[in-house]
């Protein structure tokens, strides 16, 4: 296991989007009752970013296409995608969310 730090808690306001970029990759964090979780930025369908969806509860909706995604999981939910996008372990640390890569 490899945990970096990739954003301070307070830069995640709950229950929105926030887009990091991680060595070049695009990954979206959401801030979830006291939870941080990480999956993939760019949706599996076409070119959007899901930090910038509609969250709710622990789904995230593409903002193009509205294709659901679990935040939890990176599991799709409902289409048009298909393909999951990738999930990444987090957690708090202090005010620091570090990621699993
Ligand atoms: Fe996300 Fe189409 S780009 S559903």
């Amino acid at each position: 296991m490899a945990w970096k730090k990739i954003a301070s808690l307070a830069d995640i306001p709950e229950y929105e989007g926030l887009k990091v970029d991680v060595d070049g990759h695009g990954i979206a964090l959401f801030h979830v009752e006291g939870e941080v979780y990480a999956i993939d930025d760019m949706c599996s369908h076409a070119e959007a970013h899901l930090s910038q969806g509609f969250l709710e509860d622990c789904v995230i909706e593409c903002p193009l296409h509205q294709a659901c995604f679990d935040i939890r999981t990176g599991k799709v939910l409902s289409a048009p995608a298909t393909e999951d996008v990738n999930a990444y372990e987090a957690r708090i640390d202090g005010d620091d969310v570090l990621i699993d890569i």
